[in-house]
């Protein structure tokens, strides 16, 4: 029988060195700390903010400062931020280097309007040109690794990823992350993993694929189909940050990972709520954890009655009622 190859190494991203290649998405509204640690103890190597506005940093807005904070147990932090040019960025960079995130990434996929008409996000795949003027000039302001997050492209008639990574691999960034959707799908239709290899194929950076990464069979089909150096997880890991120990898993020993119980999963949404509570408080982190709990209990028996009783829980102990509950009614049958 063939040996099977271990997937799962360490990256090198310009002068940072990380453990493995399964990195979290930068996900507004999802990749707070709270969230990150949860995904850090279960083997995330790299985490991102969620889309920090340069803007906003060079105004020292205080809400926006918020999202630099760094987990507990974050190693390998990276920042994400948003800008619609090179001129903003640098404006927002020493509020950034205060902070001292080990890498710096620069958003150029973010598909939504209010975004795109200020000229950042996805607006930025038009003009190459600009993502090399931005990412020289962060170069040029300090030793911390720039990494840029691409699309395929606008839209499927202006597929250019090889020209916006070539204009971020010109400026100086020490990884491409692509995510092999247009702006167009947003986050529909499939990710194009002929894109992602061709990518692969020409990068003389490393190269981390993002799009349709559910399960760690979609991580290693990604990962052998394409060549590229590691995945990034988005919507896989909203309330299974267990995705990261069960890709390692498959990635080291070419099997598949053992099923983790929906206890230990229900657990872990207590645990991630604990985070959140330290974070925001408790009322604030009652609510906030609303949008996560979907996921967590996905394809548990007696999920939607669970789901509506969540909706009204505004305290730790509702929900952990709420979850004792379940586990007595259904544990045996797990
Ligand atoms: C709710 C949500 C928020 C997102 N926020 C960001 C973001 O702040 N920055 C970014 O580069 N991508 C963002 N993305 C895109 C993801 O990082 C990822 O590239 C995309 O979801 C594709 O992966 P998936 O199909 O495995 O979810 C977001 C996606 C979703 C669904």
């Amino acid at each position: 029988m063939e040996k099977h190859k271990n997937l799962y190494h360490p990256v090198t991203i310009g002068s940072i060195k990380i453990d493995g290649n399964l990195f979290l998405a930068p996900l507004a509204g999802f990749t707070d700390p709270a969230f990150r640690f949860l995904c850090v103890q279960e083997g995330a190597n790299l985490t991102f903010s969620e889309m920090v506005s340069a803007e906003g940093l060079a105004r020292k807005s205080k809400k926006t400062s918020e999202f630099l904070v760094r987990a507990d147990n974050e190693k390998r932090f990276a920042v994400q931020l948003f800008m619609k040019d090179a001129e903003t960025a640098m404006r927002g960079l020493p509020a950034l280097i205060d902070n001292s995130p080990d890498l710096i990434d620069i958003n150029c996929g973010c598909p939504v309007q209010k975004v795109i008409k200020t000229g950042a996000g996805s607006a930025l795949l038009k003009s190459p040109e600009t993502i090399y003027q931005i990412v020289h000039a962060l170069r040029g302001g300090t030793d911390i690794p720039i990494t840029v997050k691409i699309r395929s492209g606008w839209d499927s008639s202006s597929i250019n990823f090889l020209e916006t990574a070539d204009a971020a691999c010109q400026g100086g960034a020490a990884m491409i992350t692509i995510h092999a959707r247009t702006r167009e799908q947003g986050y529909s239709g499939t990710a194009n993993l002929e894109h992602i290899k061709t990518l692969k194929h020409f990068s003389s950076v490393p190269v981390f694929g993002s799009g349709d990464l559910f399960s760690p069979s979609a991580a290693l089909q990604m990962i052998t189909e394409t060549g590229v150096d590691g995945v990034m997880f988005a919507r896989g890991a909203i309330g299974n940050p267990f995705i990261f120990s069960e890709t390692r898993y498959l990635l080291e020993t070419g099997e598949m990972p053992p099923e983790t119980s929906q206890k230990v999963r229900a657990e872990a949404f207590i645990s991630h709520l604990g985070q959140c509570i330290n974070m925001k408080g408790e009322k604030a982190a009652c609510r906030e954890m609303r949008k996560h709990a979907g996921s967590y209990i996905k394809g548990f028996p007696g999920a939607s009655e669970m789901r509506k009783e969540i909706v009204q829980a505004s305290t730790r102990k509702d929900y952990e009622q709420v979850l004792s509950a379940w586990m007595d009614l259904f544990m045996d049958s797990n």
